[in-house]
């Protein structure tokens, strides 16, 4: 075997998969055979959920029986809203809060009933935990409703209207699957072990917390609110630049020119404020904001392509569909676990165990320790 060492396994290509291709010279997104384009905005999350676990598209009794699969799990079990509770209690960050609840979904959920459990349980489980945290208590969303509407209801208790609905289900559909992101591969290395679906989740949402992945558009979105005006755009951040920081929202290991989710979001985005939602003001700064921080990356690292990311438009739309922004990582998920599930499913079909080596570097030659009796 040869001796190759990738920092960041960058490069290395550790698995196959059939479920999505990251073109990052090109800058595509194919989802099983589908470009990003022409899913998002265009079918249901729960059609794309269909095709990432099937590889098919859904007929349109497909799609209402998956959608009845899913209902069931929008129930939360005792277990699950007394942790949300407890976690609310506690001031936990919503996917703390998240990670919790999904694991307990092991208690009722066998191994061939697991992955309808937890995309069922998850929109449930997230708008549950905001709608405590606005300090109401747990609403069930009834009846074989979307994933996106079922999110929403849990957090007002009502029925959303329909264009909100759409964006946040147009959202769902754009981070669905990525290629091997760093939660996807966190998934695939606990299902290559044999371990179970759940526990694979737990994993790929502990990854997908951390700020140089899921966690960014968060402070993506403070980023914009503190520069509050165009003009404030050019100084802040070249401070932030000055400083060491990274700009939340942009560059990424793959693609080398613009996110091709940014432009379906900022589309989705267009949309809702064409029907009358969102703040308009908002997008006229955010734009601002996006050209200078483009410019000012440009001549800080004139090697390195540094384009506008998923989250910088994600912090937008998850704005307009007024979600506070220590959700938006939470939300990420929602979506994110059809391609988890797809991922672990197609792991445990074709893949080994992940075992990569490393190498010491270390001392060899320290004295032995005195015994302590
Ligand atoms: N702002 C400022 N500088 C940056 C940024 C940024 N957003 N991104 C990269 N750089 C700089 C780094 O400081 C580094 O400089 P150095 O060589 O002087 O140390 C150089 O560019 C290369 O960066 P790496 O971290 O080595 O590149 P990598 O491919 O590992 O990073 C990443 C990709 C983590 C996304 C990075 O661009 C980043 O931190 N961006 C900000 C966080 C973010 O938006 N994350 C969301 C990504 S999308 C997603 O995961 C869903």
């Amino acid at each position: 075997m040869d001796d190759l060492e990738r920092p960041g396994l960058e490069g290395v290509i550790a698995a196959r998969t059939r479920l999505s291709h990251v073109d990052g010279a090109a800058g595509r997104l194919v989802i099983a055979g589908y470009p990003l384009e022409d899913l998002a905005g265009v079918v249901s999350f729960e059609a794309l959920t269909h095709l990432l676990w099937t590889g098919d598209l859904p007929t349109s009794e497909e799609e209402a029986s998956l959608r009845h699969a899913l209902a069931p799990h929008r129930a939360l079990s005792p277990a699950v809203a007394a942790l949300l509770t407890a976690a609310c209690a506690a001031g936990a960050p919503p996917m703390d809060a998240a990670r919790m609840a999904v694991g307990a979904l092991s208690l009722g959920a066998d191994e061939a009933g697991a992955a309808a459990a937890v995309l069922g349980a998850l929109p449930a489980i997230v708008g549950g935990y905001e709608r405590l945290r606005r300090g109401g208590a747990l609403v069930t969303p009834v009846g074989p409703l979307g994933t996106a509407e079922a999110l929403l209801f849990a957090i007002d208790g009502r029925t959303p209207h329909p264009e909100r609905a759409r964006a946040l289900d147009t959202y769902l559909v754009t981070v669905s699957d990525h290629g091997l992101n760093a939660s996807t591969f966190a998934a695939r290395v606990v299902a290559s072990t044999g371990s179970g679906l759940v526990d694979a989740v737990v994993a790929a949402i502990g990854a997908l917390k951390g700020p140089l992945h899921g966690g960014a558009p968060g402070p993506a979105l403070r980023m914009v609110l503190e520069i509050g005006a165009a003009e404030r755009a050019e100084a802040a951040i070249a401070e932030r630049l000055a400083r060491g920081e990274r700009l939340m929202g942009f560059g990424h290991r793959i693609y080398r020119v613009r996110d091709p989710r940014a432009d379906v979001l900022r589309a989705a985005v267009d949309r809702l404020a064409a029907s009358g939602h969102g703040h308009p003001d908002l997008h006229a700064l955010a734009a601002a904001v996006e050209a200078e921080a483009l410019r000012q990356l440009a001549a800080h690292k004139p090697d390195r392509v540094l384009q506008t990311n998923v989250e910088f438009a994600t912090a937008l739309l998850l704005h307009e569909l007024d979600l506070p922004d220590d959700l938006f990582t939470a939300v990420f998920a929602v979506g994110r676990a059809a391609g988890w599930t797809a991922h672990i499913a197609e792991q445990r079909e074709t893949g080994k165990l992940i075992r990569p080596a490393s190498r010491y570097v270390g001392p060899l030659d320290r004295a032995r320790p005195e015994a302590a009796r």
